[in-house]
């Protein structure tokens, strides 16, 4: 997704402006560029393709100036092409955009009619001509009138070469965020791309703008009213967003999981009473007892976490729940009774469709917990309370940590809402010992990955994968089937294993391979079962099962184990095996893994 940096003070920005875009590359993009203030105009330069492409167009002997902005794009309006790339200028005003200006048809037909030339397809290019239009000597000014007439989303940057050290900032729906240096200052929509200049950072909120200069950061709302903001330091290291010597992020995250699944419960966890304790949640016993009714709201692999927290939180904790799609339910009428509580996941906590319902499910009175892992964004900022699950940046964009780490946090609200209603001190400990071992299983499931890259080798070039599971298994059925198509480009489908027969089933031949999740629990006679249904179509079986199973591993092709566990916990191993024959299938193909096709790590636009 688009990314913004923006630096005044140092000597050359150049340099340290491409560096700042190579660190939010991560999120996806399809072309870049840059805006250096220099005497009397702003040298705009951009490319189509990745940071290398326009490191390659760079003229460095020409550029010099101690302010610029720069931009990574990834298309919505208009297709990827060095003309749609940001900065967009006009005049010597240089600005870059995240978001939609959804009125940028009648504003741009205003703007030609007093004689802007647009040289674009995209919305945000209006942007420019429109602060230009109300420029006259003072930056910050000509911002505030022109966003008064935009209708839409937008973080957005802009420089002028007559206030050649000054960087204007404003935020409406899309995440932006000063960094505070000394001598210099910054601007990003990710913490990511500053992060080696200063730790020190405020988050801009919806409505708040920043001017920048060398030596000041002035913040204001969109009416010249000054506003306070604190400045918060950030903790965590920048070796934590770097590759470790793993060949892909996206390898490294799935690697990590022992150790960020042991973060997120880490400290959490009462184990003499059974029960856990989560800071962020701040209702008393008998709020938490008046809760009648929980509503998930996500988008994507974290929606299927949610899917695993429906069946915990129903089953453990008696509480009715429904997972809902985030872009359904912002635009449903959704009913929302007392005693609702909305749950929203995101990893990136900036997942519009996902703040967009939670805004929703709020103004019709809900309250809602968020549970991210961005500290200080939208979701985590906006929800009544929340749970950040320390995952630690999540860089591959097909999401593999923060996967766990959400389920791991849904164990824990489902322990923290089942001990004050049915579920006993008993198996609330064994709960908690068995989480405890959970991490060194992992490493157990981990401990396969040759045997399970040699699965991958046998099936990396078919073009169809069938993925079943029953029970809470289910949504890791859909989760790896998720995580196969992305980043593979194979078409894959998830099923309860029983739906098959309605209708899947009829592409079962000796060239679909299924994947089935077939651990030891109460479904598992059901599911070996199924497993037959395939065999008999001569389907290829890959089976996920408990340590020590005979059955089904004698009914399948190949065999990948995972430790024994309390149903409760199965998740959180199952999904690995699952993620690891995604990631080799993708390395087999030899496709981008941490950057597939067409996708971006924060979907900050509808
Ligand atoms: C899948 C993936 C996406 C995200 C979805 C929601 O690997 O990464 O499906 O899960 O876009 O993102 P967040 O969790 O940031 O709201």
């Amino acid at each position: 997704m688009c990314g913004i940096v923006g630096i005044t003070g140092h000597e050359n920005v150049v340099t340290d402006l491409v560096e700042g875009l190579r660190r939010l590359e991560y999120r996806g993009y399809d072309s870049a560029g840059v805006a250096i203030v220099q005497t009397d105009s702003v040298r705009v330069i951009k490319q189509q393709g990745k940071i290398n492409d326009l490191e390659r167009v760079l003229p460095w002997d020409e550029l010099h100036g101690s302010c610029g902005i720069a931009h990574t794009r990834w298309a919505t309006h208009g297709k990827p092409s060095k003309l749609n790339a940001h900065p967009h200028s006009s005049g010597a005003l240089a600005v870059v955009h995240n978001g939609i200006v959804e009125n940028y048809t009648a504003l741009k037909v205003r703007l030609e009619g007093k004689g802007h030339l647009f040289r674009s397809e995209t919305d945000s290019e209006v942007l420019a001509h429109l602060i230009l239009d109300q420029y006259d000597g003072n930056l910050e000014t000509a911002v505030q009138r022109a966003l008064k007439l935009v209708e839409g989303t937008y973080g957005i940057a802009v420089v002028h070469a007559d206030e050649p050290d000054k960087i204007v900032g404003a935020r409406r729906g899309s995440p932006l965020l000063v960094g505070v240096g000394d001598g210099a200052n910054y601007l990003a929509s990710d913490v990511a791309a500053i992060m080696g200049h200063t730790r020190q950072v405020i988050y801009l909120d919806d409505g708040e703008m920043v001017v920048l200069t060398p030596q000041d950061v002035t913040t204001m709302n969109v009416d010249n009213q000054e506003v306070t903001k604190e400045i918060q330091e950030i903790t965590w290291d920048l070796e934590r967003i770097q590759k470790g010597g793993y060949p892909h992020y996206m390898l490294k995250e799935i690697f990590e999981q022992p150790q960020t699944v042991l973060d997120s419960f880490r400290g959490r966890i009462l184990p003499e009473s059974g029960d856990v304790k989560l800071g962020g949640i701040q209702l008393t016993d008998r709020e938490l007892l008046a809760i009648k009714r929980i509503i998930i709201i996500a988008c994507g692999t974290s929606w299927h976490a949610g899917l695993v927290g429906e069946y915990l939180l129903e089953e453990y904790a008696r509480i009715p729940v429904e997972v809902e799609y985030a872009s359904e339910f912002r635009y449903r009428s959704p009913v929302i009774e007392p005693g609702t509580l909305c749950l929203t996941i995101s990893q990136s906590g900036e997942t519009l469709d996902t703040l967009e319902a939670m805004r929703e499910a709020k103004r019709r009175g809900a309250k809602v917990i968020g549970i991210t892992n961005v500290v200080g964004s939208t979701i985590a900022r906006e929800s009544d309370c929340g749970v950040y699950i320390h995952a630690g940046p999540e860089i591959g964009v097909a999401s593999t940590k923060a996967f766990t780490s959400q389920v791991t946090i849904l164990i824990l609200l489902t322990l923290l809402f089942g001990r004050r209603r049915h579920l006993g001190i008993e198996i609330g400990k064994r709960t908690i010992e068995e989480l405890q071992r959970i991490p060194d299983k992992i490493q157990q499931v981990l401990d396969q990955s040759a045997a399970i890259r040699a699965i991958a080798e046998v099936y990396a070039q078919h073009s169809n994968c069938l993925y079943l599971g029953r029970g809470v298994n289910f949504p890791i059925a859909l989760e790896g089937a998720l995580k196969l198509k992305e980043i593979s480009y194979i078409h894959a489908d998830g099923y309860p294993a029983a739906e098959m027969k309605h209708g899947p089933i009829a592409l079962i031949d000796p060239n679909m391979p299924v994947v089935v999740i077939s651990t030891r629990d109460s479904s598992y006679e059901k599911i070996r079962g199924n497993v037959q249904e395939v065999k008999a179509r001569q389907g290829k079986i890959i089976s996920v099962v408990t340590e020590g199973d005979t059955e089904i591993a004698a009914a399948s092709d190949h065999v990948i184990t995972i430790p024994e566990t309390m149903n409760m916990l199965t998740p959180l191993l199952s999904v690995i095996p699952l993620q690891l024959l995604a990631y080799y299938t993708a390395v087999i193909r030899g496709e981008n893994v941490d950057q597939p096709r067409n996708l971006a790590k924060a979907v900050t636009v509808e």
